[in-house]
């Protein structure tokens, strides 16, 4: 692969897809040419990235002669169609979204977990769920040296992770709300504002399990590689504008206290301890937004087990950067040859 090698995201006018060029940009990310693919509804209009003046097209299936790296946002539907032929084209695909995560063929990777991954890729790396990914960076350090046999997560979801049009559904509600005046939902399947509901993907009938609930549980084993490993999760959509927070508490295999858990997460890549009891000082949604790490505070020893295995704490993290642009940047950063500016 060129070291400047031509890079298109397919989704480039998404929540995503903004910062993806963002992230690009900031990290020096060598790119010789960028091709900025989304709709037939965006083709024609513009966008800046260095300077440059950059036309967006259509995907089609011919988006991809000459792509080395696709980078891809634009929903499953349209990764299930284009991403293979993305890599018949020859390009390196890193997705976004949902639809190769389980194909035992394709590496889930979160690059401060499984970098080496990678290397196992046939053309497409998926990049893993958002609510997923802000678990499991900080839950890897304290399982690799304590292992966690049974884990609960219990999210709080923001607009963010829905794409553009929730984050803009989440704002006019609230405004009118505050106005009076009866806003119907669009995007959403609930009033937004001033409410909070259970996840809005699909609840399977049998389970009682919403489907980003399932993705938790199914990708925390793939990336974890520990079929074992016992996950209980409730997704629950909030209406903040970005930022997923969760309260996590987990049980170890044998006793852990919380002090040894701050001391693992003082040194681990990708966190920041935001843990201030004095001042009541906490990972907050507003403070993980625009930033790299999964901020984790109130870690507390779960009272509920008094046999000292298990230990509760709140993290916050930008799900549109380490939860989806930043990740897949990460690791398109680790692709063989490439080099950084
Ligand atoms: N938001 C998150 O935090 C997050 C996190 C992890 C993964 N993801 C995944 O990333 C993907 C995009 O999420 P998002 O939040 O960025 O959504 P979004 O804001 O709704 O953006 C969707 C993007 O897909 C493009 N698109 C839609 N239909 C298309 C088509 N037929 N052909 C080509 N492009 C099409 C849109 O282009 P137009 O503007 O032209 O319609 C837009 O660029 C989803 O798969 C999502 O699950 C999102």
């Amino acid at each position: 692969m060129s070291d400047d090698p031509v890079v298109a995201i397919a989704g480039v006018t998404g929540a995503v897809g903004a910062e993806f060029i963002a992230t690009m940009d900031r990290r020096g990310f060598r790119v010789g040419k960028l091709k900025a693919l989304a709709s037939a509804r965006s083709a024609g209009k513009r966008l800046s990235f260095r300077g440059q003046d950059i036309v967006i097209e259509e995907l089609t299936a011919d988006s991809f002669e000459g792509v080395d790296i696709a980078l891809f946002s634009a929903g499953s539907g349209i990764s299930k169609k284009f991403a293979p032929l993305a890599v018949k084209a020859g390009a390196v695909v890193v997705d976004n979204s949902s639809a190769f995560r389980m194909d035992p063929n394709v590496p889930l990777v979160i690059p401060e977990i499984n970098a080496g991954r990678i290397r196992d890729h046939k053309g497409i790396i998926a990049n893993p769920n958002c609510a997923a990914i802000t678990a499991l960076v900080p839950l890897w350090p304290i399982h690799k040296q304590n292992r966690i046999k049974r884990l609960i997560i219990s999210t709080y979801q923001a607009a963010s992770g829905a794409g553009a049009a929730a984050m803009e559904e989440l704002v006019e509600s609230t405004r009118a709300h505050l106005r009076g005046e009866v806003y119907p939902p669009k995007v959403m399947p609930h009033t937004y504002a001033f409410n909070l509901f259970s996840h809005n993907t699909a609840i399977d009938p049998e389970t009682g399990y919403n489907d980003e609930e399932t993705k938790v549980i199914k990708e925390t084993r793939k990336i974890f590689e520990d079929e074992k490993i016992a996950v209980g999760v409730t997704c629950v959509r909030v209406p903040v504008l970005r930022a997923h927070s969760e309260a996590i508490t987990f049980e170890c295999e044998k006793p852990i206290s919380e002090t040894r858990v701050r001391n693992i997460l003082a040194g681990a890549r990708g966190v920041r301890l935001v843990d201030d009891r004095t001042g009541n000082y906490f990972p907050m949604p507003t403070d993980a937004s625009g930033q790299d790490d999964v901020l984790v505070g109130r870690i507390r020893q779960d009272l509920s087990d008094p046999t000292g295995h298990s230990v509760s704490m709140f993290v916050a993290a930008d799900q549109l950067l380490k939860g989806a642009a930043l990740n897949a940047v990460q690791i398109a950063e680790l692709l063989p040859q490439r080099a950084m500016a």
